[in-house]
């Protein structure tokens, strides 16, 4: 079994998801139906969310969630630069300007207090984004938003399982967003959901992602709208997934607390969460090697055993597309260059681990 390569994510498909799409094709509801409604109830359920509306992925699930809670063409939105591209890409779809904002050194999110200087009169919303399954402090994020007016936009794509003080992150705020993509905490192969507070809000969200048609006039569009529908077949491998979602998550707690033990005594830092307070999901074990070099001789060390391994993102601030003003985020930039994720799905053997901890151990020493 030594030579079996290890990915880095394999969605866990044990549960009801083969005969709930079995169910999609012999009813011959494959586009609308009812898991779509039963996998909005059950995701509300799981997280404490007052609305939940689900959506084709995690990318237009913050496109509906920037145009529903009012941000404008040219309004300024604060995003850490140190996130998956989504983020921004989506507040320029909305016509919006992207803020970039620095990232703390331990736990690697926004820095509040970075965001405090970037804030102009043309600032609308900001849009913490909670990485890895670690979560902004979002009472200091709502405090923030408070004394400036503006909409809070949680990004929580990677969130899904993770909690504050017993609270379900993206919950809270004016919108969240969820990705269900396949190597998502839960999966749906592509898929997304928008949660908010408030049942006319919620309305609202629906109609957009119904490209604006009325609920009592078919054919009536008395808005801009979007075809940002999920499927039910999507919905049917949702709904199978979200049962399953206190053994996954209790799996990939196990999974991180083995990568500790074993990796235990090596120049690595850990993202890190307020302790007491913070249950992350641990959705990809993610750390910093001492140096850019040395993260280059865990891949080959990592390769060499067959083991899958990705960097951690690329701040945003470096793209072409949004390279203009030249501003460096030393934080960011240095979470980047040393920065990596190991495999992580839940059914990660006891054996898987100890040959990738073995792996990164062999480089390191
Ligand atoms: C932080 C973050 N935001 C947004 C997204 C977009 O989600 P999706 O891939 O479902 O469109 C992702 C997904 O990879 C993500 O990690």
């Amino acid at each position: 079994m030594q030579n079996t390569p290890i990915p880095i994510y394999r969605p866990y498909l044990e549960g009801n998801e083969k005969k709930y799409l079995n169910e999609c094709i012999d009813t011959a509801w494959i586009s609308g139906g009812r898991f779509v409604q039963d996998f909005e109830a059950a995701f509300a359920d799981y997280t404490g969310a007052e609305e939940a509306i689900s959506v084709t992925n995690g990318s237009v699930a913050l496109h509906l969630a920037l145009h529903c809670v009012g941000v404008r063409p040219g309004d300024e939105v604060l995003v850490p630069t140190f996130t998956y591209i989504a983020s921004v890409n989506a507040i320029v779809t909305a016509g919006a300007i992207p803020v970039f904002v620095e990232s703390r050194p331990d736990t690697w999110l926004m820095d509040v207090a970075d965001a405090a200087k970037r804030v102009t009169e043309r600032t609308t919303a900001i849009m913490p984004v909670h990485l890895y399954g670690f979560a902004c402090d979002m009472a200091e994020v709502q405090q923030f938003a408070d004394a400036h007016g503006l909409k809070v936009i949680e990004d929580a794509a990677e969130g899904f399982g993770v909690r504050i003080d017993g609270t379900h992150i993206g919950t809270k705020s004016d919108a969240s967003t969820f990705s269900f993509f396949g190597n998502k905490t839960i999966t749906c192969g592509e898929g997304g959901m928008v949660t908010v507070k408030d049942k006319d809000l919620a309305e609202h969200f629906r109609v957009t992602r119904n490209q604006g048609m009325s609920p009592t006039r078919r054919y009536w569009h008395d808005r801009l709208g979007f075809n940002y529908r999920m499927t039910n077949m999507q919905a049917a491998i949702g709904l199978a997934q979200i049962e399953q979602a206190d053994t996954i998550i209790g799996r990939k707690r196990e999974i991180y607390d083995a990568y500790r033990q074993r990796l235990e005594g090596l120049p690595l830092s850990w993202q890190e969460a307020p302790a007491g307070r913070f249950e992350s999901s641990y959705w990809l074990v993610s750390l910093l090697a001492p140096s850019k070099e040395a993260r280059e001789s865990i891949y080959m060390s990592l390769d060499d055993a067959k083991i899958e391994h990705r960097p951690v993102f690329i701040p945003a601030h470096t793209m072409p597309m949004y390279a203009e003003n030249k501003e460096t985020f030393r934080v960011a930039e240095n979470i980047a260059e040393r920065g990596f994720s190991l495999p992580s799905f839940p059914g990660l053997t006891t054996d898987e681990i100890d040959r990738v901890a073995a792996a990164v151990r062999r480089a390191l020493s």
